[in-house]
């Protein structure tokens, strides 16, 4: 599968372009959370870059959380935070097609759009794949294109909807009305299972 490669990402970092970070957990994530009463979920953001969200989750008191992403500097950094302030996260430099292990809740916040459109597909079987049986996929997507070429890279429901369907029995995209301001109008809430 033709995928960016690490090193992509990796100098992005590097050279501090990191447009995508918004330094802080995305509200609708949070908000979503926060009505989670089941704090033993095993959770995985994938793509995690700076980990924002699985920080708020650690401190709404989530005790199984995964984060993974393919910069080992990425999560070396976060891994070194954890430590620090004591956080119980896992932190794990991989690519996620890799993954093998099954979740109880995947979190979705701009990893979808990091990935090449070509592998759209495959993400949404990887997701179904790392899911348990009851598992949901939860978390934002892009509902806008992009005038430069990506990543991002844009999309709308309309094409979004016939591909969870291919793995998923019941998908949901509503409108986000809690969407950080920069992105309000621009994203989508999903939740598949
Ligand atoms: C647009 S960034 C988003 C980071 C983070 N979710 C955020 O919102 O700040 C995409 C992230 O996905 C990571 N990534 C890209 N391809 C990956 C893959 N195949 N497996 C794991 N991580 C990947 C990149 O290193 C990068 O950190």
């Amino acid at each position: 599968m033709e995928q960016l490669a690490p090193t992509f990402w990796q100098q992005k970092y590097a050279n501090a372009e990191t447009p995508w970070d918004i330094g802080y957990a995305s509200t609708p994530i949070v908000q979503y959370f926060q009505n989670m009463d089941n704090k033993e979920a095993s959770i995985l953001i994938p793509g995690c870059g700076n980990a924002y969200e699985a920080k708020a989750l650690a401190a709404l008191g989530f005790t199984n959380i995964t984060v993974v992403d393919i910069v080992p500097e990425v999560i070396e950094k976060f891994s070194a935070e954890c430590s620090q302030h004591g956080w119980n996260v896992k932190a794990v430099c991989a690519d996620f097609f890799t993954l093998t292990q099954t979740f109880d809740c995947i979190v979705e916040q701009t990893f979808f759009c990091a990935l090449l459109p070509t592998q759209r597909l495959s993400y949404v079987q990887k997701m179904r794949q790392l899911l348990r049986s009851y598992g949901v996929l939860v978390g934002v997507l892009f509902n806008r294109e992009f005038d430069k070429a990506g990543p991002p890279f844009g999309g709308s429901v309309a094409e979004y909807e016939p591909l969870f369907k291919t793995y998923f029995s019941s998908v949901q995209f509503s409108p986000c009305t809690n969407s950080i301001k920069p992105r309000m109008g621009a994203e989508v809430w999903m939740e598949c299972s």
